[in-house]
């Protein structure tokens, strides 16, 4: 699938985000974790790339969230491996808020 096939979908409004925190969402079969960050509303898929854990029960400190399970810690901007034993990153997608529903490229 190229950029050009995908689509803009709806995912939750901003209104109702955890303020500062991390957001569960499923969108079809998907579980999304969407961050109130620091630097603005940033998605990932919400399981953790080291094991069965959701990291939307993690702690987010505005930046960073913190796998609840064995403390693996990823960047929410990025969805980069920040401390073991996380070593692959989190799929991140592509996020805009428009008119105050946060959204993402899929
Ligand atoms: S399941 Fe997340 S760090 Fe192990």
């Amino acid at each position: 699938m190229t950029q050009r096939d995908k689509t803009w979908q709806d995912v939750v409004a901003v209104a109702d985000l955890e303020p500062g925190d991390v957001t569960p969402v499923t969108l079809g079969t998907r579980d999304l974790a969407v961050y109130d960050a620091r630097d603005g509303v940033f998605v990932s898929l919400a399981r953790c790339t080291h094991g069965a854990a959701s990291l939307c029960d993690g702690h987010f400190d505005g930046t960073y969230i913190e796998c609840p399970l064995h403390q693996g810690l990823f960047d929410a901007r990025t969805g980069a491996a920040k401390a073991a034993p996380s070593r692959v990153p989190l799929r991140m997608f592509q996020t805009r808020v428009e008119n105050g529903i946060v959204q993402i490229l899929i």
